[in-house]
């Protein structure tokens, strides 16, 4: 596969029939009646980029003026504030057409979903950050494209900017003027932006990726991402019996639909449901889970990152807790060292501690302070980041890494 054009295999896909097998060399085959969109029509979105977007980005960077842009959106981070000054003419034209949030968005819904982040905070601190992002990892074109992207040489603020992204998310006016999403997510895709015209530039990455013409981050891309985070997240939370009714739920979606349209999926692509949802991840993000050199040393980088904190536990208590997340075949695939007496004490505890603290169980586990304390210490380790001077605001990269 390494030496075919994406171009060549998707033909060659189709001419063989090879749908229903979700593998971004072979055909798509996720029709969009289950999709916010609700037409019936096969598209496949890895072949789906961000065309009101790209050619934008190209411009601003052959012609230097990045560097100032980011400058100008240092002042520009909440939702009401004004559009920033001094920028070229083009991007101001991009940000008013982009700058606000899909006809289809529903404020009751959001507002809930915000209600809920609130009440799950502890549980999504956990997840997003031991789970989904070690899962990111996993997904090896995202792996390649962090690690040889400008970001992929300094982790620790690229986490802090991925951080920037969720904390803005999950705040209780995210899509509010005072919030800062909609500008977040906008910073956010430029940035991909930006990387769909570097990348292609690095030697380093054209000799790993699995296809010499790809462009990086094309819509299935994100839609995979998206279920590393929130199909994985709402999957767990479920499976882990935490109370949740059907229109937190639904909001829940909700906030994740908006967001996938602010970082330019289309909404033929965007699930309508969490069993359509549920759907397209078993269907696309499953089979795509592969190791890589590169995701193996970002998964040691990022949990590196986590355990210089006290959270509590010991390094090998960390790590069987992301197995316990993620499963052990992802845990082997990032040589994730076992730790069998933690494992035994996971298995037991969290589920006892989280009856405990659902109520759905009155007695006190044994080992409730010790995960009490592991879930708090991830928690502030994220806070920290999120609200002291180390905020990190997301920033349009002019380069690709070094090596
Ligand atoms: C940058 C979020 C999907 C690759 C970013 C940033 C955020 C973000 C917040 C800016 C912070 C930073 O520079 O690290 C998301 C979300 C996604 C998504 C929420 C989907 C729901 C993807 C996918 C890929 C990708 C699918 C690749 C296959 C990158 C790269 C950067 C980036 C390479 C630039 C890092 C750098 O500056 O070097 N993303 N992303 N992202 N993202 Fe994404």
């Amino acid at each position: 596969m390494q030496n075919l054009s994406r171009r060549r295999v998707l033909t060659v896909g189709a001419a063989l029939g090879l749908v229903g097998v979700a593998d971004p060399s072979k055909a798509w085959a996720w029709s969009s009646s289950g999709s916010i969109a609700a037409t019936d029509t096969v598209t496949d979105p890895w072949g789906v980029w961000d065309d009101a977007t790209d050619p934008l980005l190209a411009d601003l960077l052959e012609n230097g003026q990045v560097p100032a842009v980011n400058t100008a959106f240092e002042k520009w981070v909440r939702n009401g504030d004004p559009l920033p000054s001094g920028i070229p003419a083009a991007l101001t034209t991009w940000i008013q057409a982009h700058n606000r949030l899909p006809s289809w968005a529903d404020q009751t819904k959001l507002d809930r979903a915000a209600q809920f982040n609130k009440r799950m905070s502890m549980y999504l601190f956990l997840l997003y950050g031991l789970g989904s992002g070690i899962m990111s990892t996993v997904i090896p074109r995202e792996a390649r494209n962090v690690y040889w992207s400008e970001g992929g040489a300094v982790m620790k603020s690229r986490a802090a900017k991925t951080f920037t992204y969720g904390y803005d998310l999950s705040a209780v006016d995210a899509f509010k003027p005072t919030g800062h999403f909609v500008v977040t997510s906008n910073k956010t895709r430029l940035t991909h932006a930006a990387v769909r015209h570097l990348l292609p530039q690095s030697s380093h990455w054209r000799a790993v990726t699995d296809d010499q013409d790809f462009i990086p981050i094309s819509n299935g891309d994100i839609l995979i991402t998206f279920h590393s985070l929130g199909t994985f997240v709402h999957g767990k939370l479920k499976s882990w019996g935490i109370r949740m009714s059907a229109a937190e739920e639904e909001a829940f979606l909700h906030m994740w639909q908006v967001a996938l349209h602010l970082l330019g999926v289309r909404d033929d692509f965007i699930p309508a449901t969490w069993a359509a949802a549920r759907q397209q991840s078993q269907y696309a993000l499953t089979p795509l889970l592969a190791p890589t050199p590169e995701g193996i040393d970002l998964a040691d980088i990022l949990l590196g990152l986590t355990s210089q904190v006290d959270l509590g536990v010991t390094r090998g208590f960390q790590r069987e807790f992301a197995r316990y997340l993620l499963g052990d075949r992802v845990g082997d695939w990032l040589r994730l060292p076992r730790d069998y007496a933690s494992r035994a004490i996971i298995e037991v505890g969290w589920p006892a501690y989280v009856a405990f603290r659902e109520g759905t169980s009155g007695i006190i586990p044994t080992t409730y302070s010790l995960f009490d304390q592991f879930i708090r210490g991830v928690a502030m380790l994220f806070l920290n980041n999120g609200t002291s001077a180390t905020y990190t605001p997301i920033t349009i990269p002019t380069a690709n890494r070094a090596g």
